[in-house]
């Protein structure tokens, strides 16, 4: 009995001793974002890379016109998470650094580049409501979003043209990962389709890559009227303002990415209503691209993206009023309400994965 107490004593003194350093990761968990962000503001990642090799401290802040110091600091901490690599060159004294897989998503071009993601994320107006989650989740009426900025991310978008450009190339930054992923998994799902309408398409990245993949599709980019305004034009792409709340425009397939986790249940199932009015009865389908959170004891099986899921969750309670991230029963719960017979659910080599459902 005694020997249990005190191997318990031991336990508890680990745990504190490992909590008072565990900590401190928190108290600064922002500074990771803040240094990424930094980075590339500097354009740290497309210096290196237009360089062609590894670039040393002083060639880097005599490109950057800054002090070597300052420079030498950030670079310690982005080395130090292996975000750039440093090779130290036995001709100079000064440290070089070199490229990784996670830098280059950092530089500010290519088709790889999540920069503009970063940035929007990290932005004054998206970290605002940030200061504001307590008061959402004690439910003072407002949502977090509203009560930093004033009014919802959508209106939000309109009043600040800028902002409403920096958040459509973030999604189109999230569409360029993800697409590919769906077009390895699911291309069977966009065979002998003629029309695909993309509700909620943002900017029209998602819907031009799916139309390239699957060249015999007419797409149709339906969003906003202000953000179809300023969308790409692509080739097989129309791009049609509206409000899916209302009416969907009719296609024999409706694509929907990363939509339904902005809105509450009753919201998510008017708009799958909408959807499900815009397809053919007989052989229409509506694929949505979205989280499927697993349930506690599921999450403990080596699903390596739960902890991203969750964060993801989080930010959709920043950032949106009423949205959230699902588990599959309730995307079972919402897709009944909205009337559709059967569904399919497919995991993909990315966050979300893809559900297909059938009227
Ligand atoms: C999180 S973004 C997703 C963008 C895109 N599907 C993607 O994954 O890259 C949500 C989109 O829904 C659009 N949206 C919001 N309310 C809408 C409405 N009532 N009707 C149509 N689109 C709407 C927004 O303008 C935004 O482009």
């Amino acid at each position: 009995m005694e020997e249990t107490q005190k191997e318990l004593k031991c336990e508890n003194e680990e745990d504190h001793r490992r909590a008072k350093f565990e900590i401190w990761k928190y108290i600064f968990g922002f500074v990771e974002m803040a240094v990424m962000k930094c980075a590339i503001e500097l354009g740290i990642a497309d210096i290196i890379e237009n360089h062609g090799n590894p670039i040393t401290l002083f060639e880097l802040s005599s490109m950057l016109g800054c002090s070597p110091s300052q420079l030498h600091r950030i670079m310690r901490f982005l080395v130090h998470r292996r975000i750039f690599i440093e090779t130290n060159t036995s001709q100079s004294t000064s440290p070089s650094y070199s490229q990784t897989p996670l830098s280059r998503l950092l530089m500010k071009t290519g088709e790889h580049s999540m920069a503009a993601f970063v940035l929007m994320e990290s932005s004054p107006p998206m970290l605002a409501p940030w200061h504001c989650l307590s008061a959402r989740v004690l439910g003072n009426g407002s949502s977090a979003f509203e009560a930093a900025n004033g009014e919802d991310l959508w209106s939000y978008t309109i009043a600040n043209p800028a902002h409403g450009q920096l958040f459509n190339e973030a999604m189109a930054c999230g569409a360029r990962v993800t697409v590919p992923a769906i077009v390895d998994k699911c291309s069977d799902m966009f065979e002998g389709i003629g029309t695909v309408v993309d509700v909620g398409g943002g900017n029209g990245t998602a819907l031009g890559m799916l139309v390239k993949a699957f060249p015999w599709i007419r797409g149709l980019n339906f969003d906003l009227p202000h953000v179809v305004c300023a969308a790409k034009k692509t080739e097989g792409v129309e791009n049609v303002g509206g409000d899916m709340f209302d009416c969907v425009p009719k296609a024999d397939a409706v694509f929907v990415m990363w939509v339904l986790h902005d809105w509450e249940d009753d919201e998510c199932i008017q708009i799958l209503k909408k959807c499900r009015e815009a397809i053919p009865k007989e052989k229409g389908k509506v694929i949505m691209v979205e989280a499927v959170i697993l349930e506690k004891d599921d999450a403990k099986e080596e699903d390596d993206l739960s902890d991203v899921k969750l964060m993801l969750d989080m930010v959709i309670m920043a950032h949106t009023n009423t949205g959230k991230e699902r588990t599959l029963k309730d995307w079972v719960y919402v897709l009944g309400q909205a009337g559709f017979s059967r569904h399919t659910i497919r995991p993909i080599d990315a966050i979300q994965s893809v559900i297909e459902a059938f009227p």
